[in-house]
C-alpha cells in the first residue's frame, strides 16, 4: 500500500504517507524517537513495536501496511501517565544501562505480559530474543519482566550514599524513551551529510567535476574532500601518531575509508545514489593480514613506518631463557584472535552547528574534550571555539573514543553556515569504525617439580589496521599484563602492532588484554596438567600477593585481590569438577556424545592509562538557594559512571543522592573529565569527585568555623552544621556568589600517581589493578562440535561495591561480550559488515551468571575502590576454552571455537591419543 493511510498510534489516530517505513515515520513525522534504530534490516530489534499487539521490527514494515492497525511504540507503555510496572522493574533491576536497546526489550516485554502475565524465564528469553543488547547479558532484564510479572514491589529508597544498590541516576528517560541518543536531536533545519567510502581495500581514487555533480542534483549543496579540510587533515587520539586523515588524500588505505562527502537538503541526500558520485578508482594490492604487510617487499602503508610496524612493545624481567631453560616442565603454543567488532546497538550520529565564531557538536562521544581538541585541529578554530555536547551514548565500548562522525559535519556546518547532521548505517559503522586488534601470540611458560613458575616468554603481533589509533597503547598495555596476575621473576614479553589494510583497530574493552589472556590462561592449564597440579591450586600456587614484585617491578602493599578472588572460586571448582565427572561417566557408559567440562580464567587490569598522565576534574557547587549542583564530564555510557560518582559525593556530603542536580559533559559546563577508557572513571573520577566533596565540605566547615568532624546538611538557602554540642546555620542569601553561580564551590584534579618505564619495560605504569577470576561450565557435543555453556560463576575485586547492583551489571555485560569472543565473533573485513552476518551473543547464548564481588580495598581508590569494566570480559574466553579442553581433551588455539574448529580439535586429540 503506497497511498496515505490512518492508524492508531499510542492510543492517537494518525495519518501516514504510505511507503516510508514505519521506524522512519514514527520518528520523523510523529516524533517518537523512544524508537530506536539500530540497523535498518530487522536484524538488531531496537525498533521493536507492537502491532495489534504482535511485535514487529518497525524498520521492515512500510507505515502504510499497519494501515488500520493499532501501534504502541515505548511511548504508549506507561500507566495512567506514572511508569508502568514493567518500567519500574527495568530500573530496580538495572536493566537498561546505555538503554538504546532498551525501548525494544520494553515493548517485547509488554506484549508478552499481555498475552501470557506469568511467563517462566523460557519464555520470557524466546518472546525477547529478537531484540539484541551489547551491554547487559541479558540476565537483569529477564529478572526486570519477572519481576514485573509477579507485581514485586518497589525497591526500597535507599539514600544513594557507597555501597547502596541503587537504580541509574540517568534511568527513567531511558524506560520511558525520551532520552536523546546521536540521532534523536537533529536540527529541523540542517543539512544532511553523507560520506563517500572506498569501496576497496587499497586503491588510489581521484575525484572528478564536484561541481558538474552538484548541478546534475538539485538539493545537494556541496562536495567536501581533502581539499576542504580547513585546518589539519588528519587526526588521531595520541597525538604523536596521529596519522588518519578526514579524508584520504589520493590513496584509501582500506574498505570504508572515507574520501569525500556530501551535503544537501535531506530527502535530496536520502535519495542520492552514491554510485552517481564522479570517482575514479585503481585497485592496489593489499595487505591484510600482519604477515603480508611484513612479507619483504609489501608496500609500506606510511612512509616512515619501516616493515609496516606501527610499534612495539616490551616487558623484560629477569632472565626468561634460562628460567624456561632450568625448568622441569614446559608449555608452548600459538594462539590466535580475530578481528572483533564493538557492535554497539546506536550506529554513530550527530550534528554540528555553528554558533558565534566557532562550532557546536552534540551527539555520541566516549570522550568530549579529546574530541573538542582534534576538531580544533582539523578546522583551525581555538579550542575555546569549539564546544562539544555529548548526547547519550547508545554503546561505546572503546570505538567511540575515537573521532568517526564529527569531522563530517562540523566541515559541512562551517562551511555552509547550516546545522549539518549526519547518521551512518549499519554497514558504514561496521566497515569504517575501529575493531578489536586481531592477534597472533606465540608463548611458552615453564615451572619447577612443584609447580611454580620458572619463567615466561611471550610474543604477540597485533593487526593495527591502517591507521594508529589506540595501537601504541594495545601494544604498550599488553606485554604488562601478559603474565596475568602472578608473580613471575624471569619474564620477557614483546608485541608489536603492524599496519595492514584494514579498518584501524583500536580500543575495545581490555585494549588487547582479553588477547593476551587467552594465551597465558591455556598454557597455565595445560602446565598446571604437566606438573601433575590442580589447576585452581596452580593458579593459587603462583598467585601474586602484596609485597611482591609484579613484572615491571612494581609491588603493592596492599590491595592484591587475586588469591581472594580464587579462593572465592574453589568450592564452585571442586563442585563443577565433581558434576562433570559424575556427567562424563554416565554419557560414556550410555554412548552419548556429551561430555561435560569446568574452565578457570583469571585476570588482572591497570586502570587507567599506562604511564601516562591520566587526571579528571570534577566541579561541586552550592547555590545560594541551597542546591548542590554536580558538575560531572566523565561521560556515561551505560556503565554507570554517573550514578557511582553521584554516590561517591553524596556519601562524603552526607546527602541523599536525590537531591543531587547534575551537570552532565559539555566542554562549556563542565571540567574535564577525561575519557571514559581504560577503567578509569569509578577510580579517577571517582577520586577527583571524592576529593571536591571533601573540599567543599572543608570550606563550609571553615566558613562556619566548627571542627571538621561536624555534620553539614543542605537546606533551603541555608547549610545546618551540627558539631557535637551545637547546630548553627550558615545563611546563603548574603554570600556573594562565583563566576559560575555558587556561593561555596570545589574543583579539584585528581591524577594517579604513575611512573614511566624504562627501555626494559620496569616502572610504575598504574597505580591500581583489579583483579578477577571466572569459571565456565559447559558442555560439548563431541559429535558436533558445538558447545553449550551451563554456568559461569565469577569473582572480580573491586576493592569497594560502590553500587553492588551495577557491578553485577558490568560483570553479566563483559562476560556476555567474552562469550562472543570465546565462541562466534568474528569480523571479515568486507564480509561480515552487518549484524546477521557478524553474531553476537543472545538471550539464549548467556547462561546464568553468579557474580561474586570481593572487595579488597586499595589504599589508592576512592573508598578503596578499583575499577571494573574491562575487566570483567578478560577471563571468560580462556574459562570457556580451558572448560571445553577439560570435556573433550581438545585444546581450541583459534578463536572463535566455532563447532568446525572444536569437532577439528576433539579429531585431533583423539589422534594423538
Ligand atoms: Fe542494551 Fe545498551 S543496554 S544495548
Amino acid at each position: 500500500m503506497n497511498g496515505p493511510a490512518s492508524m492508531i498510534v499510542n492510543g492517537k489516530p494518525v495519518t501516514t504517507g504510505g511507503a516510508t517505513r514505519l521506524s522512519a515515520y514514527l520518528r520523523d513525522e510523529l516524533g517518537l524517537r523512544g524508537t530506536k534504530v539500530g540497523c535498518d534490516a530487522g536484524d538488531c530489534g531496537a525498533c521493536t513495536v507492537m502491532i495489534d499487539g504482535e511485535t514487529a521490527c518497525s524498520c521492515l514494515v512500510a507505515a502504510g501496511q499497519a494501515a488500520g492497525c493499532s501501534v504502541t511504540t515505548v511511548e504508549g507503555l506507561r500507566a495512567n501517565g506514572h511508569l508502568s510496572t514493567l518500567q519500574e522493574s527495568f530500573l530496580k533491576h538495572g536493566a537498561a544501562q546505555c538503554g538504546i536497546c532498551t525501548p525494544g526489550m520494553l515493548v517485547s516485554a509488554r506484549a508478552l505480559l499481555d498475552r501470557n502475565p506469568r511467563p517462566s524465564r523460557d519464555e520470557v528469553q524466546d518472546a525477547l530474543g529478537g531484540v539484541l543488547c551489547r551491554c547487559t547479558g541479558y540476565a537483569k532484564i529477564i529478572d526486570a519482566v519477572m519481576d514485573a510479572a509477579n507485581a514485586a514491589p518497589a525497591v526500597v529508597n535507599l539514600p544513594g550514599r557507597v555501597g547502596d544498590r541503587i537504580r541509574h541516576v540517568d534511568g527513567p528517560p531511558k524506560v520511558t524513551g525520551e532520552t536523546v541518543y546521536g540521532a534523536d536531536s537533529m536540527p529541523e533545519d540542517a543539512v544532511l551529510v553523507r560520506v563517500v567510502r572506498s569501496p576497496h581495500h587499497h586503491a588510489r581514487f581521484s575525484i572528478g567535476d564536484k561541481q558538474a555533480f552538484l548541478a546534475r542534483h538539485p538539493g545537494l549543496l556541496a562536495v567536501f574532500d581533502a581539499s576542504d579540510v580547513p585546518g589539519r587533515n588528519c587526526h588521531g587520539v595520541i597525538a604523536p601518531f596521529a596519522d588518519q586523515p578526514v579524508f584520504a588524500e589520493g590513496v584509501a588505505r582500506f574498505k570504508g575509508e572515507a574520501v569525500a562527502a556530501v551535503a544537501g537538503e535531506r530527502k535530496a541526500v536520502l535519495a542520492l545514489d552514491m554510485g552517481e558520485f564522479p570517482i575514479d578508482w585503481t585497485v592496489l594490492e593489499h595487505a591484510l593480514l600482519p604477515d603480508e604487510a611484513l612479507a619483504p617487499g609489501a608496500a609500506r602503508l606510511h612512509e616512515k613506518r619501516e616493515g609496516n610496524v606501527l610499534v612495539r612493545g616490551l616487558v623484560k624481567r629477569g632472565d626468561a631463557d634460562a628460567g624456561i631453560a632450568n625448568s622441569d616442565h614446559q608449555v608452548s603454543g600459538r594462539f590466535t584472535t580475530p578481528f572483533i567488532e564493538h557492535a554497539y546497538i546506536e550506529p554513530e550520529a550527530g550534528y554540528a552547528r555553528p554558533a558565534g565564531n566557532g562550532i557546536e557538536i552534540v551527539g555520541c562521544t566516549q570522550t568530549a574534550y579529546m574530541n573538542r581538541d582534534e576538531l580544533a585541529s582539523i578546522t583551525g578554530l581555538d579550542a575555546d571555539a569549539v564546544r562539544v555536547i555529548p548526547s547519550a551514548c547508545g554503546g561505546g565500548f572503546g570505538s567511540k573514543l575515537d573521532l568517526s562522525w564529527q569531522p563530517y559535519v562540523t566541515i559541512a556546518a562551517l562551511a555552509l553556515n547550516r546545522p549539518a547532521a549526519i547518521v551512518y548505517s549499519r554497514t558504514e559503522s561496521m566497515q569504517s569504525t575501529t575493531k578489536r586488534h586481531p592477534s597472533c601470540i606465540d608463548a611458552t611458560v615453564a615451572c619447577d617439580s612443584s609447580g611454580r613458575i620458572t619463567g615466561m616468554v611471550f610474543d604477540a603481533t597485533f593487526n593495527t589496521g591502517a591507521y594508529a589509533s589506540w595501537g601504541p597503547t594495545v601494544a604498550n598495555r599488553v606485554p604488562v599484563h601478559a603474565s596475568g596476575p602472578y608473580f613471575i621473576e624471569n619474564y620477557r614479553a614483546d608485541s608489536s602492532a603492524v599496519h595492514t589494510h584494514c579498518a584501524p583497530s583500536g580500543a575495545f574493552r581490555g585494549f588487547g588484554v582479553p588477547q593476551s589472556a587467552v594465551a597465558q590462561e591455556c598454557l597455565f592449564d595445560e602446565l598446571a596438567d604437566k606438573a601433575g597440579i590442580d589447576r585452581l591450586q596452580f593458579r593459587l600456587l603462583n598467585a601474586l600477593d602484596n609485597g611482591q614484585p609484579t613484572v615491571t617491578g612494581q609491588a603493592f602493599d596492599s590491595g592484591v585481590g587475586i588469591r581472594q578472588c580464587l579462593q572465592a572460586l574453589e568450592p564452585h571448582w571442586l563442585e563443577a569438577r565433581r558434576s562433570a565427572a559424575e556427567f562424563n561417566d554416565k554419557a560414556r557408559a550410555s554412548g552419548s556424545p556429551l561430555r561435560r567440562g569446568a574452565g578457570i580464567g583469571t585476570c588482572w587490569y591497570g586502570c587507567g592509562n599506562t604511564s601516562l598522565p591520566n587526571p579528571s576534574t570534577i566541579r561541586i557547587g552550592v547555590r545560594a538557594d541551597g542546591s548542590v549542583v554536580l558538575h560531572q564530564g566523565a561521560i556515561d555510557i551505560g556503565q554507570g559512571s554517573s550514578t557511582v560518582i553521584a554516590q561517591i559525593v553524596a556519601q562524603v556530603l552526607g546527602m541523599e543522592i536525590s537531591d543531587i542536580q547534575f551537570v552532565g559533559a559539555d566542554t562549556a559546563l563542565t571540567p574535564d573529565g577525561g575519557k571514559t577508557s581504560a577503567s578509569r572513571q569509578t577510580f579517577v573520577s571517582g577520586k577527583a569527585a571524592k576529593k571536591s566533596a571533601e573540599a567543599l565540605r572543608a570550606e563550609v566547615l571553615r566558613h562556619a568555623n566548627v571542627s571538621g568532624d561536624a555534620r553539614i546538611s543542605f537546606e533551603a538557602g541555608r547549610i545546618a552544621v551540627t558539631d557535637a554540642v551545637t547546630v548553627s546555620h550558615v545563611e546563603l542569601a548574603g554570600l556573594e556568589a562565583n563566576e559560575h553561580g555558587y556561593v561555596f564551590m570545589a574543583q579539584e584534579t585528581y591524577d594517579p600517581p604513575v611512573k614511566p618505564l624504562d627501555k626494559d619495560g620496569q616502572g610504575h605504569p598504574y597505580a591500581l589493578y583489579g583483579y578477577g577470576a571466572q569459571l565456565a561450565e559447559l558442555t560439548v557435543d563431541t559429535g558436533l562440535g558445538t558447545v553449550k555453556l551451563d554456568r559461569i560463576t565469577a569473582a572480580h575485586d573491586v576493592g569497594k561495591a560502590i553500587n553492588p547492583m551495577l557491578v553485577e551489571g558490568q560483570i553479566e555485560g563483559g562476560i556476555a561480550q567474552g562469550i562472543g569472543l570465546a565462541l562466534m565473533e568474528e569480523f571479515l573485513p568486507g564480509r561480515t559488515e552487518n549484524l546477521h552476518d557478524y553474531l553476537i551473543p543472545t538471550f539464549g547464548d548467556v547462561p546464568p551468571i553468579e557474580s561474586i564481588i570481593i572487595e579488597v580495598p586499595d589504599a589508592e581508590g576512592p573508598f578503596g575502590a578499583k575499577g571494573l569494566g574491562e575487566h570483567v570480559l578478560i577471563p571468560t574466553a580462556p574459562a570457556i576454552l580451558n572448560a571445553i579442553r577439560d570435556a573433550t581433551g581438545a585444546r581450541v588455539r583459534e578463536l572463535p571455537a566455532t563447532p568446525h574448529k572444536v569437532l577439528a580439535a576433539i579429531r585431533e586429540a583423539e589422534s594423538n591419543g
